[in-house]
C-alpha cells in the first residue's frame, strides 16, 4: 500500500491541511502483532510528529499575549494533546471535557457530557482540542458548551478531519490531516476502548464475515 499525502494549503480557511489518502503503501508496514486487526498504516509516527509540531506553531504564533485556556476532549485526545502541548511554549491553562455518545453509532448517538471543564474560561481565549472531526455533532455540541460560559473567544483543533462526513456545520481552524471515510485506531483513538496505544494511525479491518467496524462502539 502506498501512502499520499498532498500538501492542501487552505488559505481562506487561514490553515494548511494535508490530505492523506489511502493507497498501496511503500516504506511503512505494519508491526507483525497488528496484520491481522489492521488493514494499513494511514498516517506514520513521522507524519504524526512532523504535523503536530508545525500546528503548535501556528498555534503559538496565533495565541501570543492571550490568556489561553486549552479544553481538550477527553479520551481520543490524549496522544496528540500530549505531544501539542510540549511544542506550545506559551503561558496556558489545561482542563478537559468529557463526552459519550449513546445509541446506536456516533452519528446518530445521543451525546452526554461526562465531565465538565472546571477551570474559569470567562474572558479568556479558548483552544478547543479534539481527534477526529466526523459528522461535527461532537465538536458543535462542545463548542455550545464552552460558549456558554462567555470565553473571550474560542478556535478549534483537530488532528484528523473525515470531510466527507460531516451534517453538522462546525468551523475548525487548526487541522492536522483531512481524511478519507475509514475508521482509524491508534494514537490515542480507539474502537471499543483498544488500540489508544499505537504510536501511528491505522485503518481498521472489518470484522470477517461483517460490515464496516461499526461506529457504535467507538467511544469518544
Ligand atoms: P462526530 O460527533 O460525528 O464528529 O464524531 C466525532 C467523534 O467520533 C470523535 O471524537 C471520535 O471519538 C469518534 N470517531 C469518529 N470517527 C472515528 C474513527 O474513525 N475512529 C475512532 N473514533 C472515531
Ligand atoms: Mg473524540
Amino acid at each position: 500500500m502506498k501512502l499520499g499525502i498532498k500538501k492542501d494549503r487552505g488559505k481562506a480557511a487561514g490553515w494548511g491541511t494535508n490530505r492523506v489518502e489511502t493507497g498501496p503503501m511503500r516504506g511503512a508496514p505494519l508491526p507483525a502483532p497488528w496484520r491481522a486487526r489492521l488493514e494499513n498504516i494511514l498516517i506514520t509516527e513521522e507524519q504524526l510528529a512532523r504535523r503536530v509540531k508545525m500546528l503548535a506553531r501556528e498555534i503559538q504564533r496565533d495565541f501570543r499575549g492571550r490568556e489561553l485556556v486549552v479544553v481538550s476532549v477527553l479520551n481520543g485526545t490524549v496522544m496528540f494533546l500530549a505531544d501539542l502541548l510540549r511544542h506550545l511554549d506559551l503561558p496556558l491553562r489545561l482542563d478537559f471535557i468529557g463526552v459519550s455518545s449513546y445509541g446506536g453509532s456516533t452519528e446518530s448517538g445521543e451525546l452526554v457530557f461526562t465531565k465538565d471543564v472546571r477551570v474559569d474560561v470567562k474572558g479568556r481565549d479558548v483552544l478547543l482540542v479534539d481527534d477526529i472531526l466526523d459528522t461535527g455533532q461532537t465538536l458543535s455540541r462542545v463548542r455550545s458548551r464552552l460558549q456558554s460560559l462567555s470565553p473571550r473567544g474560542i478556535k478549534s483543533c483537530v488532528l484528523l478531519d473525515k470531510t466527507s462526513q460531516r451534517r453538522v456545520p462546525v468551523s475548525v481552524d487548526y487541522v492536522g490531516f483531512a481524511i478519507p471515510n475509514v475508521f482509524v485506531v491508534g494514537y490515542g483513538m480507539d474502537f471499543d476502548e483498544q488500540y489508544r496505544n499505537l504510536p501511528f494511525i491505522g485503518v481498521l479491518k472489518p470484522k470477517p464475515g461483517g460490515i464496516a467496524p461499526p461506529g457504535a462502539a467507538a467511544s469518544i
